[in-house]
């Protein structure tokens, strides 16, 4: 007769053998699979100091973040360590990589292996609900199916119009006798402005507001929703920061200030429904003016779907596009040559506004976005999590042009920054702004500011459209422009990246 004791000794063994088995086995399967895929060991694995949870690791990436030197600090150590490698982020392992065969591979190639980072998901949950940014597999392709006949539907040529009120609230803004102003206060302001025009058919009218010096009181007030959503979102970044440890903090301000975005959104939300149930079925297309949110309750009658989906517009919308335009500003005011050159291509208007198809004939215009985009890419970095084992097509053996394996649960992460600096895709000097290296380069998966495959961006259109346009009423409105700050250009990296100090110029009136 066996004891307890030697009983539980012999279930423990049974256990130890039988997962010893399993791991055995899972390691022969990997390694069939790595071997029929051609697959051979990383090229360069970054030396730990920690090899358990790469404490060294991700101390030297929180102090380059404190430092504002995160996206500096991740370009050195491509340079360092190569296009490809591997390490880890405390217990799970990560591929750093600015290959583009590999980024194809994670975004379109073998789209259904990765998934969002979990950590980015869990945080952005709260605010952003089931919405298409926190949404994988089944439940993203209904978010994008559901957001895409929206899009398709509005017609840019209509969008300018209604941007240029817009446009003159900030040229009002703007100080004409020379004092300094920050123009990516303005940028965003404008872009809340024109975002919730687009969104909901209601500007919260930002820019009116600050010109006013008017403050956020009332509750439901436009200024308030403005805090709060900002607030939230701020909220949103120290989580996706603290990863993991999130869990373990509450902050009953940014709970209020959710509530109070929702309830903001709600109203419109409801009037799309509304609009959805009435018995004059028409009435949308009789009225002239394109909402984003009633063409999406055409799509759904979901009432915390609509407020989800319309959130994570509004946050892919406004700050994007503010940052686009911040970062071409800050370059424009170093480089008066760029900024006469750009005046004389819009100078046969003769100050009369751009439309749609003129916009898009400017050459030069567009290698400067282009420019400010590869130089100081919005979303500069990104991370797919690996949900099956995979493979990657670069960063294996001894010159990592092999395909090497990619275990489940592996964080892939791509640094859209350190690539778009590669000066055998973009030439030299990828330091510099230099507009004119447009001139001739074709390229694919290199340049990747709107991301690629199946989950692209769905309003690159409309960004750079605006963009486009603002930028060529403020070269009409404003002969020259000039820097009134001597820092260097710092990152401010929440969920987008953008100048920590703003974009602070003087501008001289036409
Ligand atoms: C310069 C401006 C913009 C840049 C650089 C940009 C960039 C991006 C990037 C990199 C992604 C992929 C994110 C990821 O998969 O992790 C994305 C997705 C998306 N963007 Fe944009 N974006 C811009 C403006 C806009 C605007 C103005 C809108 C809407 C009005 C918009 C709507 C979206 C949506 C809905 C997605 C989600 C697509 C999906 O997951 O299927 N974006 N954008």
């Amino acid at each position: 007769m066996l004891t307890q004791i030697q009983l539980a000794f012999f279930i423990a063994a049974l256990f130890v053998v039988y997962t010893s088995f399993l791991q055995a086995r899972l390691y022969l399967k990997r390694r069939q699979f790595a071997k029929s895929h051609g697959c051979l060991e990383p090229r360069c694995k970054v030396p730990l100091k920690d090899p358990v949870l790469a404490l060294d690791f991700v101390w030297k990436t929180l102090q380059n973040a404190k430092s504002d030197r995160y996206l500096e600090g991740t370009y050195e150590r491509f340079q360092q360590y190569g296009s490809t490698f591997t390490a880890k982020h405390l217990h799970y392992p990560t591929i750093h990589t600015t290959e583009p065969e590999n980024i194809k591979h994670i975004l379109a190639t073998a789209f259904d292996d990765f998934k969002f980072s979990s950590f980015r998901v869990n945080a952005m949950i709260p605010l952003f609900g089931k919405g298409i940014f926190t949404s994988d597999g089944a439940r993203w392709s209904h978010s994008r199916a559901v957001l895409r006949p929206s899009f398709a539907r509005h017609n840019m040529t209509d969008h300018l119009p209604f941007m240029e009120s817009h446009v003159d609230q900030l040229i009002k803004a703007i100080p004409k006798d020379g004092s300094v102003v920050d123009l990516q206060k303005l940028f965003f302001a404008f872009t809340m402005d024109t975002a919730t025009e687009f969104l909901f058919g209601h500007s919260v009218h930002t820019l009116y507001n600050m010109q006013l010096g008017n403050d956020a009181v009332a509750d439901d007030s436009d200024a308030n929703f403005v805090d709060s959503y900002t607030y939230a979102c701020l909220d949103i970044v120290h989580n996706i920061r603290l990863g993991a440890l999130s869990k373990l903090r509450y902050s009953p301000k940014a709970k209020q200030a959710q509530k109070r975005a929702f309830a903001y959104i709600d109203r419109f939300v409801d009037e799309a429904l509304a609009l959805r149930n009435s018995s004059k079925s028409s009435r949308a297309d009789e009225t002239s003016k394109y909402i984003f949110l009633n063409e999406l309750a055409k799509e759904t009658g979901d009432r915390i779907e609509l407020r989800d989906q319309i959130l994570n517009v509004l946050l892919a919308g406004r700050d994007t596009t503010a940052s686009l335009l911040s970062n071409t500003f800050w370059e424009l005011a170093r480089h008066p040559d760029i900024y006469a050159k750009l005046r004389d291509e819009v100078a046969f208007l003769n100050g009369r506004e751009p439309t749609y198809e003129e916009l898009k004939d400017m050459k030069y215009l567009k290698f400067c976005l282009n420019e400010s985009l590869r130089l100081r890419p919005v979303v500069p970095a990104n991370t797919r999590e690996a949900i099956r084992d995979t493979i990657l097509p670069r960063g294996g053996g001894e010159d990592g042009c092999s395909p090497m394996f990619v275990k489940k649960g592996t964080h892939v992460y791509y640094s859209v920054w350190s690539m778009h600096r590669r000066e055998e895709f973009f030439g030299k000097k990828t330091e510099e702004y230099i507009p004119e290296r447009w001139e001739g380069l074709k390229l694919g998966w290199e340049f990747l500011p709107f991301n690629g495959g199946p989950r692209i961006c769905l309003g690159q259109q409309f960004a750079l459209t605006e963009a486009s346009y603002l930028t060529v009423r403020l070269l009409q409105k404003f002969s020259r422009i000039e820097a009134r700050d001597s820092r260097p250009w710092t990152e401010l990296y929440t969920l987008v990246a953008y100048s920590k100090h703003g974009t602070l110029v003087s501008l001289t009136p036409a």
